[in-house]
């Protein structure tokens, strides 16, 4: 079963003799489908080889802060934003305490400091070192900043002694890493995202369209999913495939086909999320044949798509409704603006520019609704996809408070 599948895993492997089980680990991970790039610190590379991680991965592996070569691949502050999470197993007592004091000083402990992704940590050490106040210290702080912690087994020890601290089995740590990105938060809701550009036909062979790949609406999508949420996905022409497998994915080409889709599956909708870069005119008369070149100059004649949007907001009992407003100047006030005319909930406003926005891996968001606004920063369309399901969630349960105690909502 691909359950990982679409999964950043950024595997850290940390200086114990534990790190052989991290090639088992590594192993697992990409059975189960998840893309891994391994991040060794120096002392792990004396426990197990790079080369036998990079054969497992898939990927060579990153060991050096300073290594030109690996930063000019994919650079510490590149491998902090591609993770969906950073797993470091086997995690010395070292590392924790370097984790603790928010060092940088090797590529692990940088990149766990330039990440907004989770972290979960498989602690490996000699009883006597995991039962010093110092690390038992540390592994408090770690917790309250929401480290996962993935063991120690209790059991003998390479040393020779037997107790708390060895390294829980590849296994287990896979069992503890699935629920990680999954959770209940939206279980029960039904929710509709659009996503992608459409096309509207000219003729033929010829289409009005924009640069739209359908990123951040699948990641969306996916976010949700793992939230728990019984997702449809309605998008226009992409290459890209959706996970988990429990989304509803519907086809369209068109603004009009889009509309069409959206409110046959409207009943019961809790949240409609519409990321889709919708066409705003199409041509009025679609030629039936290709139309030939003639003249110097041409003129189309376009008229209005539906605003599925606004057609949304505008129901009774109209889900929670969230658009977006991809600009290039401007950003918050003509979003503002948006949000006021469609009568809708939230908007995101999309900021448009060299390393965000249409067709990016990254982006950057303001979120804005009713009385608030909070900025995400330059991060993967995964990782702001997590962050705004977050958001709008809290906005729901908040919502769902006030309804259940007749107080006023949205
Ligand atoms: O797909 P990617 O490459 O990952 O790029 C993501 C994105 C930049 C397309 C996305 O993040 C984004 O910003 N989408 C909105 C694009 C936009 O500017 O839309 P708009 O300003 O034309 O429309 C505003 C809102 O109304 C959007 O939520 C849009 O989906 C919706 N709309 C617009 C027209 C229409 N006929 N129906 C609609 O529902």
């Amino acid at each position: 079963m691909n359950t990982l599948y679409n999964k950043h895993i950024l595997l850290g492997i940390t200086g114990s003799i534990a790190a052989y089980k991290s090639a088992e680990l590594t192993r697992r991970l990409k059975e189960l489908g998840a893309d891994i790039r391994v991040v060794m610190t120096t002392s792990a590379t004396r426990f197990i080889t790079p080369l036998t991680l990079q054969a497992l991965s898939g990927h060579p592996v990153n060991t050096d802060l300073l290594d030109t070569d690996a930063e000019a691949a994919m650079g510490h502050i590149e491998l902090a934003r591609w993770a969906d999470l950073i797993l470091v197993a086997p995690a010395s007592a070292d590392f924790l305490a370097r984790l603790t004091a928010g060092r940088a000083n090797d590529l692990l402990s940088a990149i766990c400091l330039a990440s907004y992704s989770p972290i979960a940590v498989a602690p490996a050490m000699n009883q006597g070192m995991w039962e010093n106040k110092a690390t038992q210290d540390n592994i408090n702080t770690l917790q309250q900043r929401d480290i996962h912690f993935m063991g120690p087994g209790h059991g003998s020890q390479a040393c020779g002694e037997t107790g708390a601290g060895r390294m829980i089995e590849p296994e287990q740590i896979i069992a503890r890493t699935l629920p990680l990105f999954t959770s209940g938060a939206l279980s029960g809701k039904k929710i509709i995202i659009t996503a992608g550009p459409t096309r509207e036909a000219i003729d033929p062979v010829r289409y009005i369209s924009n640069h739209s790949s359908g990123k951040m609406g699948f990641a969306i999508a996916e976010a949700a999913a793992n939230a728990g949420a019984d997702v449809t996905l309605v998008c226009g022409p992409t290459q890209l495939t959706a996970y988990p497998d429990s989304i509803q994915r519907i086809d369209v080409i068109t603004a009009s086909q889009m509309y069409q889709s959206v409110m046959d599956n409207l009943s019961d909708c809790d949240i409609f999320i519409a990321s889709a870069a919708v066409a705003d005119y199409r041509p009025g008369l679609q030629a039936v044949n290709k139309i030939k070149k003639q003249h110097d100059e041409m003129q189309l004649r376009l008229v209005k798509t539906p605003d599925i949007l606004a057609s949304v907001a505008s129901q009774t009992d109209a889900p929670y409704t969230v658009g977006f407003a991809a600009e290039t100047e401007n950003v918050l006030e003509y979003a503002r603006k948006k949000r006021q005319k469609k009568g809708i909930d939230m908007i995101v406003a999309n900021k448009v520019g060299p390393t965000s926005g249409f067709n990016q891996d990254n982006n950057e968001l303001d979120v804005i609704w009713q009385e608030g606004h909070i900025h995400l920063n330059l991060n993967s369309k995964k990782t702001l996809a997590r962050d705004l399901i977050q958001i709008i969630t809290e906005k729901i349960n908040a919502i769902d408070t006030t309804q259940n105690t007749g107080l006023k909502t949205r």
